[in-house]
């Protein structure tokens, strides 16, 4: 690090300060520092040796980088790229050497070659993007870099369903992957909401299938009905010559595209021209949103289902040159296979146990299909259901366990769990977000993903051929809206993917990403500015004290806090380091800018009291989906919030908080005070009344006190309420609270009869 901060320092006088090896995003496995630099003159020669294809793309590539650009002669020109297959590089590598004398690239494949241009380019200043500037005089200092992407699998995902995104903007995101050095474009090219793809055999599928009525203006989850002869005049599709223009264009940056084609499910558009290949045969115009269950499918049962796909598979396979075939396979839902008579009969006559099998058996036969085809197919892991085909390579997206058990059968995986790589997940404040579907995924934890699940062994980890982000676009209606949900999240995820887990930082990662942004900037790329959302994190407590640490995604911004309850001012203290808190305090905290707030206030309040980190006793468990900290979560000084799922919150379906601290030695105690939370549209109620028992031994008890809540059970919204039990102060080890709950919802509520929940966040022993 020392070096590091050294050279940031020392170039800054000669060249921007983005301009330097050591700031490339992915990060390379390794950058030497050498004496030297190399200087660029009026005219930069570049050379080539060894059997390249692409020479003319890479000249023309470099030429829109270094304008000023000419042919040289072989090894003595300033940039020498060479291919040399005997070379002791890896397959996707390269070498990178940058002298007084010139820049010499080598690889032993293209794909090497391509990487180490776009490593040359990081390198470069961004005032070079989208324009020809002369880099005569610009200085490189001199470096050695060796380079090699740890996972082979480096995916970018994108529904054009949902939303069309035309063409022009094909080409632009595969810039942005091919900056990122990854190399997996996935194509969701078909889904309920329009099919996008020009087939010459079934023009229908993109005269009426690629159409529907306009709903622009509305929540994506409302889709008003369709009106009595309206037109569908949202949509759009890709020409086959398109389709093979933008292969190109993407193969020529190193990417490779998978097509998906959705199977069974995801395909009720396709029925809005052949409604006699879905089960009810019933017809019905391409939807603008969202429906749910899934359950208007592909009739299994149905032979001309199958010479259907099949004749799209014709054409797919012509046009895409990848290995792959993504099927989709996801979220179809069986209920029309229960009670079709075809579906039924195929069941019967394939010997087939219920409908999960079902659904395998048509992955297997659309398998043999493509096998045959010369590819491979790729699925969702709903695929793993009813038995996994035989050369499937699994996508997991419902977590990691999709993953972790086709690894364990021995196939191949991609990983993308919603929990890191969903990018239509919000980035930042879901208050001052665009709108998405929700979730809540931060740059910080896209960065701090790890494909490979630790229930891996190490020698099912080569299954793991890497992982890919995805962008589904319900709430993404335009291009630079899908530009800010991915970036910068791409950049994190590239380094994820090619990067070795050792050279994983967060902080000189934001660091480094502060030197590619102005480079989106000047390719006109939108961008999130990164989340202004501070995160509060109660550390543990020790010698009687509460730490608290405070993160924030702006690395070059200040936090400023209070601990009194009031919000912070441009005045108040900046955070620097762990708060230790020995008393209660109301933490308070934003982000600053040049003296302006740029985020909300978080908060959080804390309790210091005498039963910090007592042991506890429970007559009833509380719930498993409301633990609030678990067994020590009453007792560790941190407050509940208004939101009953922030954590802290302890909730009991049904039966009564009944709970005992044992303080560990006899000790003076006068009060217990104890929050609850109500909120009736959740079914949470205040417990009907609040008891407390002291014992000195454990054994024998005494009630000592009680409490009421005065909050109506018909109050609005969220309210919190604090019970104090006040009594002569008492020597006492262990105390008893029983907060009772009213067992059921009352008779006017939605719920009646049902069980109604308390909430708890801490019991405050004073
Ligand atoms: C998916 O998100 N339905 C694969
Ligand atoms: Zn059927």
């Amino acid at each position: 690090m020392a070096v590091f901060a050294l050279l940031a320092c020392a170039m800054t006088k000669t060249v921007p300060k983005e301009s330097h090896a050591m700031n490339i995003i992915p990060r390379p496995v390794s950058i030497e520092s050498l004496d030297g630099q190399f200087v660029f003159k009026a005219m930069t020669s570049i050379s080539f040796s060894g059997e390249i294809q692409n020479t003319q793309f890479f000249k023309e590539f470099l030429g829109t980088l270094i304008p000023d650009i000419t042919e040289g002669n072989t090894g003595t020109a300033d940039i020498n790229i060479e291919l040399s297959p005997e070379k002791d590089i890896p397959s996707e590598g390269y070498e990178m050497q940058v002298s007084s004398k010139g820049i010499t690239i080598s690889a032993i494949s293209e794909p090497g070659i391509f990487y180490a241009i776009q490593s040359l380019r990081q390198m470069l200043p961004s005032s070079i993007e989208g324009q020809a500037v002369s880099l005569k005089g610009q200085h490189l200092k001199a470096v050695l870099i060796k380079d090699q992407p740890r996972f082979k699998w480096r995916g970018m995902h994108l529904d054009v369903s949902r939303h069309f995104f035309p063409a022009e903007f094909i080409k632009r995101y595969i810039d942005m992957i091919a900056l990122h050095k990854m190399n997996i474009f996935h194509w969701h090219l078909s889904d309920d909401n329009g099919w996008r793809l020009e087939i010459k055999q079934y023009p229908k599928l993109t005269e009426i299938c690629a159409w529907r009525v306009d709903r622009e203006h509305e929540d994506w989850r409302k889709w008003s009905p369709i009106q009595e002869g309206e037109a569908s005049t949202y949509g759009g599709f890709y020409t086959q010559e398109e389709v093979r223009e933008i292969v190109d264009y993407a193969a020529q940056r190193q990417i490779t595209i998978i097509p998906e084609i959705e199977m069974p499910g995801h395909s009720s558009e396709i029925f809005a021209a052949y409604p006699e290949l879905s089960c009810t045969g019933e017809v019905f115009p391409v939807r603008p949103g969202s429906y749910w269950p899934n359950e208007n499918i592909f009739c299994a049962g149905n032979d001309s289902v199958f010479v259907f796909l099949e004749n799209i598979i014709d054409e797919v396979s012509e046009l895409f040159p990848a290995e792959y075939i993504h099927i989709g396979g996801d979220e179809a839902k069986k209920t029309h296979w229960k009670t079709c008579p075809k579906c039924q009969k195929r069941l019967t006559s394939e010997g087939l146990a219920d409908e999960h099998e079902l659904q395998s058996w048509f992955i297997q036969k659309m398998e043999k299909y493509i096998l045959a085809k010369g590819k491979r197919i790729i699925g969702w892991d709903e695929i793993l259901e009813g038995g996994l085909a035989p050369e499937a390579t699994v996508m997991s997206w419902r977590g990691e366990a999709g993953g972790i058990s086709a690894a364990k059968a021995g196939h191949d995986v991609v990983m993308t769990p919603t929990s890191h790589v969903y990018f239509d997940y919000y980035q930042g404040d879901p208050k001052t977000e665009p709108q998405a579907i929700g979730g809540y995924l931060p740059l910080k934890k896209v960065y701090s993903y790890e494909p490979i699940p630790f229930e891996l062994d190490k020698s099912e980890h080569k299954y793991v051929l890497g992982a890919q982000a995805n962008l589904w676009t319900e709430f993404v209606k335009t291009t630079d809206h899908a530009e800010y949900m991915v970036l910068p999240r791409m950049s994190a995820l590239a380094e994820v993917l090619w990067s070795t887990r050792e050279n994983r930082d967060w902080d000189n990662f934001q660091k480094r990403l502060q030197t590619l942004i102005p480079r989106f900037d000047a390719l006109d790329w939108n961008y999130s500015h990164g989340s202004f959302l501070l995160e509060i994190l109660p550390g543990l407590q020790h010698d009687e004290s509460i730490e608290v640490e405070i993160n924030s995604e702006q690395s070059d911004r200040d936090i400023r806090f209070t601990l009194d309850g009031t919000d912070p001012t441009s005045n108040s203290d900046i955070y620097t380091e762990k708060l230790i808190l020995k008393q209660d305090s109301k933490v308070r905290a934003a982000i600053f800018g040049d003296q302006q707030q740029l985020g909300r206030v978080i908060q959080r309040d804390f309790a210091f009291h005498k039963a910090l980190q007592a042991e506890t006793s429970y007559a009833l468990k509380y719930h498993k989906s409301y633990q609030g900290g678990g067994k020590s979560g009453l007792v560790d000084g941190i407050l509940g919030s208004d939101n009953f799922k922030d954590g802290t919150w302890q909730g009991f379906e049904g039966n009564d908080l009944e709970l005992t601290i044992d303080l560990g030695e006899l000790r003076m105690v006068f009060k217990t005070e104890m929050n609850f939370l109500q909120s009736s549209d959740a079914w949470i109620f205040m417990p009907e009344y609040l008891e407390v028992s002291l014992s000195r031994n454990g054994e024998e008890w005494q009630v000592i006190g009680s409490s009421m809540s005065e909050v109506s059970e018909r109050a609005e919204g969220t309210t919190i309420q604090r019970l104090t039990v006040d009594f002569t102060p008492t020597e006492t080890r262990y105390i008893k609270v029983l907060a009772k709950n009213r067992g059921i919802c009352p008779e006017w509520h939605a719920g009646a009869g049902e069980k109604s929940w308390i909430f708890c966040d801490e019991v405050i022993v004073r």
